[in-house]
């Protein structure tokens, strides 16, 4: 296992469609997931998109406990949003925007389709928090980013700032 680097904002892979993918590819993802899962506790983070690391393909991993409760980790293959109700106003951050944080309006549950590592097809409301993680992961891989929620000065004022750390070279 190893911890892989976190692609930053302005990184192309994160503004890219991820790759659906195949049932024939899944046993060959274990090491990727596990690596993600990694990476994600020793960020530390409660979720992580595949393209985050680089790879664009429709994979997220999230776990609320980050590592706290074993068996709290949810691997999401080709996860898709196919109900929501409510919406909630809370701050989000995102290991690609390091060191910001902004509130984001997220339903307060969704229903997600999905394929679990093994392949086996699952579906579960996440609520709250989960949700909001859920929307995040699959906006990622989407090429969608929380930022992009944004409006007017808050958003002028978080782009210029990073557009700063770009400049002086402390983002990549
Ligand atoms: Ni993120």
């Amino acid at each position: 296992m190893a911890v892989l680097p976190i692609r930053k904002y302005g990184d192309p892979v994160l503004r890219t469609r991820a790759k659906e993918i195949e049932p024939s590819e899944i046993s060959g993802l274990g090491a990727l997931i596990d690596d993600m899962v990694e990476t994600m506790y020793a960020e530390p983070g409660v979720g992580l998109a595949a393209n985050q690391v680089g790879v664009s393909q429709r994979l997220a991993v999230i776990d609320l406990t980050v590592g706290e409760e074993p068996g709290s980790v949810h691997v999401l293959i080709n996860p898709e949003i196919v109900e929501s109700e409510g919406e909630i106003l809370e701050e989000e951050g995102c290991l690609s925007i390091p060191d910001f944080v902004e509130l984001v309006s997220r339903p307060e549950r969704v229903r997600v389709t999905y394929l679990d590592r093994e392949g086996t097809a699952k579906e579960m409301w996440g609520e709250g928090l989960m949700a909001r993680a859920i929307c995040h992961e699959i906006d990622h891989l989407n090429g969608v980013m929380f930022v992009d929620y944004l409006r007017g000065m808050k958003k002028d004022r978080i782009l210029k700032r990073i557009q700063k750390l770009i400049k002086t070279g402390d983002w990549y």
